[in-house]
């Protein structure tokens, strides 16, 4: 694999200011200009991204990324560290990202915390894009971020670039093609595989320390086609829809909770310290 389809993103986060696009916050101001100034060279790219992404996420595939990253053996971090390594994927090419992945943890937390959400939900802003170190471990970019969507049954139109799922096997094969595929009828997400990326791998990390609502946050924040579009009903359980209340109450601190101005981190450092402390053990395995 070529280096440009490794990584057709100049930037990691350009795949979030997209869905910024697809998904304006309802009462627009600020994201006006916003949307004028990305470029269409940028948006080449991005198409691009979606272009290997939907490619090559098969049933397979995921299994694969699984059984390898599912033994979490790469790498042994406290949070703190974690952090400090995920801020290392930084793009100073790129003069339109302006903040850290620090920063944008830090500002979805605050977020939430200032709007007097419980502290764990707090936590779980601070999170959530952890899973991101997949690409310092050399993963490329459509197999740590873009919209997630179930493997192993038909595509839904409702994925953003319905075309590209054309390029890939799944969908020629029958046992992958059909709306439930391998699965059957509202048989709940947690027995679905999701295509791989961030969510899973920090959803997997975490779950024995945060709550289920928490858990959820992580495990399906990048699915848009559900929680944005309702295209997967029919694999989603009782059970399901209610916790995606909490999947829906997440999405625009993630999206919209961008200021010009960042956060103090030092200042913030030990709440964050004393929250990690509470649920965390001192040391994770990535
Ligand atoms: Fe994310
Ligand atoms: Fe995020």
């Amino acid at each position: 694999m070529s280096d440009f389809e490794k990584n057709p993103l100049q930037d990691l986060d350009h795949w979030e200011d997209d869905l910024l696009k697809r998904y304006p916050e309802p009462e627009v101001k600020a994201k006006e200009d916003y949307r004028n100034y990305v470029d269409s060279e940028r948006q080449n790219t991005v198409r691009e991204f979606y272009r290997l992404n939907h490619k090559y996420q098969t049933y397979d595939f995921v299994k694969e990324k699984e059984a390898e990253f599912l033994q979490f053996n790469k790498r042994k971090m406290s949070i703190w560290e974690a952090v400090d390594f995920l801020n290392t994927l930084v793009d100073d090419s790129d003069p339109d990202t302006d903040l850290d992945q620090f920063q944008h943890l830090l500002q979805t937390s605050e977020a939430i915390r200032a709007d007097g959400h419980p502290d764990w939900f707090v936590l779980t802003g601070f999170l959530h894009d952890l899973g991101k170190v997949l690409c310092l471990f050399g993963e490329p970019q459509w197999a740590v971020v873009g919209d997630t969507f179930p493997v192993g049954c038909k595509h839904s139109d409702k994925i953003v670039y319905p075309e590209f799922f054309e390029d890939n096997p799944d969908s020629k094969d029958e046992r992958y093609n059909t709306k439930y595929g391998v699965y059957e009828a509202n048989c709940g997400l947690d027995n679905v595989k999701m295509s791989w990326g961030h969510d899973e791998y920090i959803y997997q990390i975490m779950k024995d320390y945060l709550p289920e609502e928490g858990l959820y946050m992580l495990r399906y924040h990048s699915f848009y086609p559900q929680h944005r579009e309702n295209a997967y009903d029919h694999l989603m359980s009782k059970h399901d829809h209610e916790m995606f209340k909490w999947v829906d109450k997440f999405n625009p601190y993630d999206l919209y909770s961008k200021v010009p101005t960042p956060p103090d981190a030092r200042a913030l450092k030990p709440y964050y310290e004393d929250l990690a402390a509470k649920y965390l053990p001192d040391v994770l395995a990535f």
